[in-house]
């Protein structure tokens, strides 16, 4: 048997380079090995807006962005949260055995609370168990995700742990991060700063066009210039290198590495050369962005089949719950 994955997808916007070679591309190459349910966490936004514009809208967009760069649907599950109901029935069991404490304990929560005085809810209080829910609806025992949610993962195993305690059962496989900043490669920022991301305004995103991205990298922050032959490179610097090593061949990323270390590299080529291959990384993901865009029919199916495997997958799950606490008589 294959081994489960699951991932949520928090709609926080488009996606950018960083999300690219980080996330994105990490499912991508899970899909290969394991049996992977990716979806995107629409409740989960509710937590922070209970407003949203256009909330199935914004779903849309991410499944044609995730769709856009390689999530095959005939390879892995994509759904959207809300399609699947039966999530909520085991995030209400769930619940019965998660403490105000240790749910206030929590730093995420703690930090949202902080920014949003005026709305902490109890849905924010219990994220981590809406999250346990997506994940044991499905006896995932990988779960890639980034650092910061480390926390809301040692919650799910706590589920997972306590709901076999008190029923005296194995059912729930307690779900292990699968991280993906080790292979994946950390996209820097174009100002300098270490990463790329969408608080920091420095993203280059997929769908932006080609004149938009030959800014953002021509802006780029640079220094003064090689000064001695063969020293090490300046952060800033070297953030321009990554785009090489990620965006262009092997060839040019040499051809730029001899010119730093004779000290005949000019900013202006390396940056002309990194938009350029960039571009070429892009474009393709772009296209096909805009295919999916324009289909909406085709996204609409796709949504319904991908939540279709995943009902079955919760509702056999469910099914076994309910039996196991007593429900089924
Ligand atoms: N909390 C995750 C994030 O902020 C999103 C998420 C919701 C998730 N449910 C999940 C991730 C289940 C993994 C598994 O990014």
């Amino acid at each position: 048997m294959m081994e489960k994955v699951v991932s949520g997808i928090r709609p926080t916007g488009f996606l950018h380079l960083g999300n690219y070679f980080g996330a994105v591309k990490t499912f991508v190459e899970m899909q290969h090995k394991y049996d992977c349910m990716f979806f995107i966490a629409d409740w989960h936004s509710l937590t922070t807006s209970p407003n949203p514009d256009d909330i199935r809208q914004s779903a849309r967009i991410i499944l044609a962005e995730y769709l856009a760069c390689g999530i095959d649907p005939s390879l892995a599950s994509i759904y959207i949260q809300s399609d699947v109901k039966e999530t909520l029935e085991l995030y209400l069991y769930l619940n019965m055995n998660m403490y105000l404490g240790e749910l206030e304990r929590v730093t995420t929560f703690k930090e949202k609370a902080r920014k949003q005085p005026n709305n902490v809810n109890a849905g924010l209080l219990t994220y981590p168990t809406l999250m346990a829910a997506d994940i044991l609806q499905h006896r995932a025992q990988k779960v890639p995700v980034g650092k910061d949610q480390e926390q809301n993962m040692e919650m799910a195993r706590k589920c997972a742990r306590r709901f076999n305690h008190i029923y005296n059962t194995d059912f729930f496989p307690e779900p292990q991060n699968y991280y993906f900043s080790h292979e994946a490669v950390k996209v820097p920022g174009l100002d300098g700063s270490g990463k790329m991301g969408k608080s920091e305004g420095n993203c280059i995103y997929l769908h932006d066009d080609d004149k938009t991205i030959s800014k953002k990298v021509m802006r780029a922050v640079t220094d003064n210039g090689p000064q001695t032959p063969n020293s090490p490179r300046p952060e800033v610097i070297e953030n321009l290198f990554t785009f090489l090593r990620i965006c262009s061949s092997d060839e040019t990323y040499r051809y730029f590495d001899e010119k730093w270390n004779d000290c005949t590299l000019r900013y202006g080529d390396l940056k002309k050369q990194i938009a350029e291959d960039i571009i070429k990384t892009v474009t393709p993901i772009r296209e096909q962005i805009a295919r999916y865009m324009a289909d909406t029919p085709l996204l609409d199916r796709l949504a319904r089949e991908g939540a279709e495997k995943a009902r079955e997958s919760a509702a056999a799950t469910l099914h076994e719950v309910r039996r196991i606490i007593g429900f089924d008589r």
